[in-house]
């Protein structure tokens, strides 16, 4: 299967900074295919920016959350059909800064995620445990719980793609082992194969401190489909470097 690289751009980059990453992105993504899926999540205010620079691109534009909701008294959210009416085609759904800034659960992110693919949208559900569950050996009952509780009912191997990135990784330098990345990445393929009948089929991506130098080992991973990358898709040449480790 096609690996996807995935940019986390988070509350980052203004207009122009956005620009300039698109044009190095594109340039680069003109000259040569990294055999890669490509795909950008800008802040909610640079997605029609971006859209319109990489439309027609084979650089995908993705939103990093949504409500579950179509419309309606929400002030300050923004819906699934209003991502994919700009030209979204993805969308994250429970980043743990959204688990633990914004109090969401499971429950909640499952009803976005279910809002994100009946607007047509793919959706990366993230799911990872804390420093302190894995301490507490409770990585693959806490993975566990999160994709069997926020992955909802409609979700096929086409519409849905599922991130692990332990909390502790994230924004840290410090990564898991390949053992440790294998061991969940091998335990999420069991639980999707188990619910899904194409479970075998979806893509698996991993995150949290991917750079370009570990990039190659963690992408050869069994089971490691891609990549979520936060601070590294912020640069040109580190995401371009990670979108050509696949
Ligand atoms: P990081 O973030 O690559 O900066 O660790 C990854 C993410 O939060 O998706």
């Amino acid at each position: 299967m096609r690996p996807l690289i995935a940019g986390n751009w988070k509350m980052n980059n203004l207009r122009s900074e956005a620009a300039t990453l698109v044009a190095g992105l594109m340039e680069q993504r003109a000259e040569q295919d990294p055999g890669c899926d490509m795909l950008v999540c800008p802040p909610f205010v640079s997605i029609r920016p971006v859209g319109d620079l990489i439309e027609n691109s084979p650089i995908a534009l993705g939103g990093q959350d949504c409500h579950s909701e179509t419309a309606g008294a929400h002030t300050g959210d923004v819906s699934a059909t209003m991502l994919a009416d700009a030209g979204c085609e993805f969308v994250i759904v429970g980043h743990s800064e959204r688990r633990a800034n914004h109090h969401e659960n499971d429950e909640l992110i499952a009803s976005k995620a279910k809002a994100a693919i009946s607007n047509g949208l793919t959706v990366v559900v993230c799911v990872g445990e804390t420093l302190e569950q894995r301490n507490a050996e409770k990585t693959l009952s806490i993975v566990e719980n999160q994709v069997t509780n926020a992955v909802p009912d409609n979700a096929t191997a086409k519409n849905t793609v599922v991130a692990y990135e332990p909390v502790w990784a994230i924004g840290t330098g410090l990564t898991p082992t390949i053992e440790q990345i294998a061991e969940v990445h091998d335990h999420i393929c069991g639980l999707l194969t188990a619910s899904f009948t194409d479970g075998e089929e979806f893509r698996l991506l991993y995150g949290g401190s991917m750079n370009p130098g570990n990039a190659r080992e963690i992408l050869a991973v069994e089971n490691v489909n891609g990549g979520l990358v936060g601070g590294a898709s912020l640069k040109v040449e580190d995401f371009w470097a990670i979108c050509t480790s696949v």
